[in-house]
């Protein structure tokens, strides 16, 4: 520490960090956007950390002082321009890839491309197939999702008659969630294996984790964030002497190892029944291997890049709906007054129509007390991250023009708690959409209807699903 050259090369890279900060945000096309926070360049650096710590409050602030709907916090080395207008927040969410790039500003936030390896990111194929394949399905293997909804549940909570117990909530439900999404991408058994579960959760909780250890450095330590999070080329070199190596290599690259281990054999098998009786052989089950495999191109066409594909698949689905799930548990425990209404709407529904997926559209209250929850829980204070990516930048109605680099996004928990989109905002009235539903029907000729408050409608002021191009394919419809 006394060391002279250690001094010079700590000051040296101070210097170097500041300049590249003060770089990034000093962008004088933004200057017509106004800023939430400290406008002199250290304190908008602190800023940075605060949106780090504190981010909702920094929104809502700026919401609330800027109702043009449209201002700029720092966030750390980098602008964040926010929206809150539902025509600009419609405008993000139109704008097509090679202008907003949905990909581009993922990668801000998560990186993608260090963690999981370019080709998911650059061609993201298995988005398409979500989109069409798994989401037609829906109904056809809603027997097997209900299955095994039940299947786990039993086995997970192990309840003995009218016994109470009392068990993690999160942790319970990811459990149920990755089995009931496994058993609609690969189907029984491998649905059932732990280790190739807990890998799936593992995995993404590991990125997570990756991502906030990247989004405290500026871009300038790009190769240090990379070194943090390895890439899976570097996994898939490892695999072959995986017991070797495998203490020294990160987690991230052992959870590929483990989905290699678990999945990669059926996946194989796959690939040679159509290698031998081609792509309609009989009995081929309907599931997201052969889903992806109608998609899959070329070198996608091999068992890492399509164990990868699942990997990642299961990211996108595990955490979202666990999170979801537990929120609604624990509303439900906070206003029990919502329980009964519901298990009888339910019972009513299913004695007239059984348990299939179209008898779940009449489940209006139960719908209802879902979308509250995700409106008051939504998965975080922003949605709809884009990085403008033409070279003529991105341009609002009103004029206003984004550079070509710049980050923009919608302010979705403020516009969720506006007194102007709902009635008493703060307040959870788990039947405020099903009254709302009700009373529209009462008074619409129904068979013209654009009126939507399903939990799966998205809109400029419900944005737990974002809206647009870019909507989560698995449950919306804008
Ligand atoms: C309650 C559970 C879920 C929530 C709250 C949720 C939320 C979201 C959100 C906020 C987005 C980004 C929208 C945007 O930026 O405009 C998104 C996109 C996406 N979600 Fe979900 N999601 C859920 C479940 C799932 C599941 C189960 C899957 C897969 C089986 C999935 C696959 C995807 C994919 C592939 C995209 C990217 C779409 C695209 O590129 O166009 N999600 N989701």
């Amino acid at each position: 520490m006394d060391d002279p050259r250690f001094l010079v090369l700590s000051a040296g890279l101070a210097i170097l960090i500041l300049a590249s900060v003060r770089k990034a945000l000093h962008n004088s096309k933004l200057d017509a956007i106004p800023i939430v926070g400290s406008t002199g360049f250290l304190a908008s650096f602190w800023d940075g950390y605060r949106f780090f710590a504190n981010g909702p409050d920094l929104i809502q602030a700026g919401y609330t002082q800027y109702p043009n709907g449209i201002f700029r916090v720092a966030r750390f080395s980098r602008w964040f321009v926010v929206v809150s207008r539902p025509e600009f927040v419609k405008e993000v969410g139109g704008a097509p890839e090679h202008v907003l790039s949905f990909h581009e500003g993922i990668e801000d936030s998560l990186p993608v491309k260090q963690v999981v390896g370019r080709p998911i990111v650059e061609n993201p194929y298995h988005h398409h197939t979500i989109r069409t394949n798994l989401t037609r399905n829906l109904h056809a293997r809603f027997p097997d999702v209900r299955d095994e909804i039940a299947c786990a549940f039993e086995e997970i909570l192990q309840l003995h008659e009218s016994e109470w117990k009392s068990l993690p909530a999160l942790k319970t439900i990811m459990a149920v969630v990755a089995r009931v999404s496994n058993r609609l991408f690969v189907g029984l058994p491998l649905c059932r294996n732990q280790t190739y579960l807990w890998n799936n959760v593992q995995f993404a909780l590991d990125v997570i984790r990756s991502a906030h250890i990247v989004a405290l450095f500026p871009k300038f330590f790009a190769p240090v964030s990379a070194l943090i999070s390895r890439t899976t080329t570097v996994a898939r070199l490892m695999i072959a002497c995986n017991r070797l190596v495998g203490p020294f290599i990160s987690s991230k690259d052992k959870s590929f190892a483990v989905a290699l281990q678990t999945l990669g054999p059926l996946v194989a098998e796959r690939l040679a029944k159509e290698d031998e009786l081609g792509p309609d052989w009989p009995a081929k089950p309907n599931d997201l291997i052969s889903w992806l495999l109608e998609d899959a191109q070329g070198e996608e066409r091999t068992v890492p890049a399509l164990v990868l594909r699942i990997l990642s698949t299961n990211f996108a689905a595990i955490h979202t709906s666990s999170m979801t799930f537990t929120h609604a548990l624990f509303d439900l425990t906070t206003y029990p007054e919502h329980l009964l209404p519901m298990r009888e709407e339910a019972e009513h529904v299913v004695a007239n129509e059984g348990w299939t997926k179209a008898a779940l559209n009449s489940m209006v209250k139960i719908d209802s007390f879902l979308r509250e929850s995700q409106r008051l829980n939504g998965i975080g204070s922003v949605a709809m991250i884009r990085k403008v990516v033409s070279k003529d930048g991105f341009r609002f109605s009103d004029g206003t023009v984004l550079p070509k680099g710049s980050f923009v996004c919608a302010a979705a928990r403020a516009i969720h708690y506006d007194a102007s989109n709902y009635k008493n905002p703060a307040e959870f009235d788990g039947f405020r959409f099903a009254r709302e539903r009700a009373e529209h029907a009462a008074t619409h000729d129904l068979t013209q209807d654009v009126f939507k408050r399903q939990m799966i409608s998205t809109a400029g002021d419900f944005l737990p699903f974002g809206t647009g191009k870019h909507a989560c394919p698995v449950f919306t419809c804008s």
